[in-house]
């Protein structure tokens, strides 16, 4: 019994124990009621009386080493829990990264802010479209090649409701829309993405943004016009913007023109986004067709009304600079956290 008392002894000291689970497995093992030393202290019952005295006195040695060696272990855990961690809160904290919006959808903000305050409302209309909105409303003739102006994405061929349906080629679909349920006068622009099946490169995409303007009254006169893109084109670059009317052909327009502003990026010097011509074209434009109004049920003896469409594209690298059309949609965070967003609604 002494022999056996000595080696628990031994046991007890030299236990080591790092989590809860191995201090109780201690615990269990020694100090229980049913564990080693209990189990001792009732054979020590069954003992004669003479060396009672001496096996219970070294019997009590080991439980008492047993029970220190308990509470130092159950100590040093919960001086390891709860050690203070490696981190200091006097730091200040790292600022949280806002967001900020796209490029093209604060030029969008802009133009629609300039339109507003000349009476334009904001209209929209569908991405994919029938061929009847997008082309023959828009007087594009049948198997004209003025449909070859614009290379199509096709979604369906020949349905038995509008013909073809296909995406937007242009947002002039949102004019016929308009016209359609809405008495003049009208007067709206319809900013939104269209679709044409070109190869990306820096200078065209299959998809960009465009955006429309429609104002069809009695006595609209391409004077209205002019004047109204001069206005627009001060707005948003500078009083000493110019501005440049080209003649040009639309199927929608009669008299159709190209609208060039002097180019913001060389100063009118040249440079390769004006090609060096010191101009850079914004928008097509001119009189609504008779034969459009006639489409849409309005009579076009008594109203007229000119259009415009303007690459928001366009816009925007004229404003910031930007050379390349494909950064307006890689989505590379370095480029967008450049257009800083404050002051913008
Ligand atoms: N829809 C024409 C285009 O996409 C632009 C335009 C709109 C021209 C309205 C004239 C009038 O090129």
């Amino acid at each position: 019994m002494e022999e056996k008392i000595k080696n628990l002894i031994t046991e007890v000291s030299q236990f080591k124990a790092s989590s809860k689970q191995e201090i109780e497995n201690f615990r269990l093992k020694f100090l229980s009621k049913k564990g080693q030393i209990a189990e001792l202290f009732e054979d020590l019952k069954k003992m004669p009386a003479d060396v009672k005295k001496q096996v219970g006195k070294s019997l009590n040695d080991l439980k008492q080493a047993a029970e220190t060696k308990f509470s130092d272990l159950s100590q040093k855990l919960t001086e390891t829990q709860t050690a203070k961690p490696d981190i200091d809160l006097t730091l200040p904290p790292v600022p949280n990264k806002v967001g900020n919006l796209h490029p093209l959808t604060l030029t969008k903000l802009r133009i629609i802010e300039i339109f507003e305050r000349l009476g334009f409302n904001v209209a929209d209309g569908p991405e994919i479209e029938d061929d009847w909105h997008n082309f023959s409303a828009l007087n594009f003739p049948e198997n004209h090649p003025a449909r070859e102006m614009q290379d199509t994405f096709f979604i369906e061929k020949g349905t038995k409701e509008g013909g073809d349906i296909l995406l937007r080629t242009h947002t002039s679909n949102v004019q016929i829309r308009l016209l359609q349920k809405q008495e003049p006068p009208v007067r709206a622009i319809m900013p939104g993405r269209v679709y044409r099946n070109e190869a990306i490169s820096a200078r065209a995409h299959c998809f960009f943004h465009q955006v429309e303007g429609l104002y069809v009254d009695r006595n609209v006169s391409f004077a209205d016009l002019k004047q109204t893109l001069f206005h627009f084109a001060k707005e948003m670059y500078g009083k000493d913007v110019k501005l440049r009317l080209r003649p040009s052909f639309f199927p929608f327009t009669e008299p159709s023109a190209e609208i060039d502003v002097t180019c913001l990026i060389c100063k009118g010097a040249g440079c390769v986004v004006c090609k060096h011509s010191g101009w850079v074209e914004i928008a097509g434009s001119g009189m609504v067709h008779p034969n459009v109004l006639r489409n849409c049920g309005i009579d076009p003896e008594e109203f007229t009304g000119f259009a415009f469409g303007m690459g928001i594209e366009r816009v925007t690298q004229l404003r910031y600079q930007v050379n390349d059309l494909r950064l307006y949609s890689e989505n590379d965070i370095r480029f967008l956290k450049q257009f800083n967003t404050e002051g913008v609604a």
